[in-house]
């Protein structure tokens, strides 16, 4: 038996990875219904061989739907999550629109798969996209040792920032390279041959100098491990890289975790591929090896100078996918279980 399945923002760069990963997984889908702005319907994009047309995100479209992807941002997930939810669509939502209701889980299948039953609003919202692999990464070693601190500096590629900052870094670096001058338009400035902090500052004034994607980190860690005690120490920078994160992590445990404890319980962990090569130049997890895979790639795992309790890690994935379409479709291979 198959389900009516939406994918809303289905045109963007997480929708067409959304269409990839249904694909890939062969999610038990009757009929799709892809849906974008009015500005793309009727356009046509792939699936399963075929081709299936855009339509406008409206009320009447999510008629019949029972499950319903979101990656069309925050003010299209507030507007139309709740009309979905009440057609009887299960809402799983890629923006950050719903990640701070207490009625809304916020799941990584591989950290509280249980949360997913408890959605009184219908509406599960998908973490950040840097969040989702720390805590991939971190989650069996937190069973283990218990986790107090992390200090985390992320690298986080262009395609975080939609399709068209991808656009954007492409047409820069063209520039760059025919020596004209760099005229951004997705990025507050040079992206090319530079780095960016790009997001909002936050506007809370104990956040003060902090951007929005970092208290994203600090908040949604302790959701997702269900323990506000965890401490998250965040840098979030964007790189001249088309797709993948990368991140490093300084984790304070609360008793002494080796290096050979860390990785062996890494070997066995979901949604993991742990990099044991010994470090040498270029001999390390990269996002040109994590894209398009579905695993979190975690190498370099040090022990720390100064802290007994601490180690040092170096964590990879595909935004697109684990960041979001994977990790949503995840979710939502749990809740049919359940239909
Ligand atoms: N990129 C990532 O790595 C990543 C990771 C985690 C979460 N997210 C989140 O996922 C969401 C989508 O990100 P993206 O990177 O895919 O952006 P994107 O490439 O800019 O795509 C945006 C999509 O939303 C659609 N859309 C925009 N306004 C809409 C509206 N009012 N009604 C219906 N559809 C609308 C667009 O349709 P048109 O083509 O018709 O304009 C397009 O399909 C964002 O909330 C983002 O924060 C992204």
């Amino acid at each position: 038996m198959g389900f009516v399945v939406a994918v809303v923002g289905a045109t963007g760069a997480v929708g067409r990875e959304m269409l990839k990963t249904l694909e890939e997984r062969n999610f038990p889908i009757d009929r799709l219904v892809p849906m974008a702005s009015p500005r793309s319907a009727g356009s046509k994009l792939p699936f399963r061989g075929q081709e299936v047309t855009v339509v406008a995100t409206t009320p009447e479209a999510f008629k019949g739907v029972q499950v319903a992807l979101f990656s069309a941002g925050a003010a299209a997930a507030r507007e139309f999550g709740p009309i979905a939810a009440a057609a009887g669509a299960v809402v799983i939502d890629n923006s950050s629109a719903w990640r701070t209701d207490a009625d809304c889980p916020l799941v990584v299948p591989e950290v509280n798969p249980e949360m997913i039953g408890m959605r009184p609003k219908g509406i599960i919202a998908n973490p950040n996209c840097s969040t989702i692999q720390l805590l991939v990464a971190l989650k069996p070693l937190h069973d283990a040792a218990k986790l107090r601190h992390i200090v985390v500096s992320t690298y986080q590629a262009t395609s975080g920032k939609g399709h068209a900052a991808v656009e954007d870094l492409k047409q820069q670096t063209r520039a760059w390279a025919a020596g004209e001058a760099i005229k951004p338009t997705v990025f507050p400035g040079q992206m090319a041959f530079n780095l960016l902090s790009d997001w909002k500052a936050a506007t809370t004034p104990e956040a003060e100098g902090y951007s929005e994607e970092e208290l994203k980190m600090v908040f949604e860690t302790k959701k997702i491990m269900g323990d506000q005690s965890i401490e998250v120490s965040p840098t979030c920078v964007r790189v001249p890289v088309v797709n993948g994160h990368s991140e490093s992590v300084h984790a304070k445990f609360s008793r002494h975790l080796s290096v050979d404890e860390a990785k062996s319980l890494l070997r066995k962990a979901p949604g993991v591929l742990l990099d044991e090569r010994p470090y040498a130049p270029g001999q390390h997890p990269q996002p040109i090896e994590a894209s398009g895979r579905d695993e979190v790639f975690v190498g370099r795992i040090r022990r720390d100078f100064a802290d007994p309790h601490a180690l040092n890690l170096w964590v990879v994935g595909d935004n697109l996918r684990k960041g979001a379409a994977l990790n949503a479709v995840q979710i939502a291979e749990h809740v049919i279980r359940t239909l």
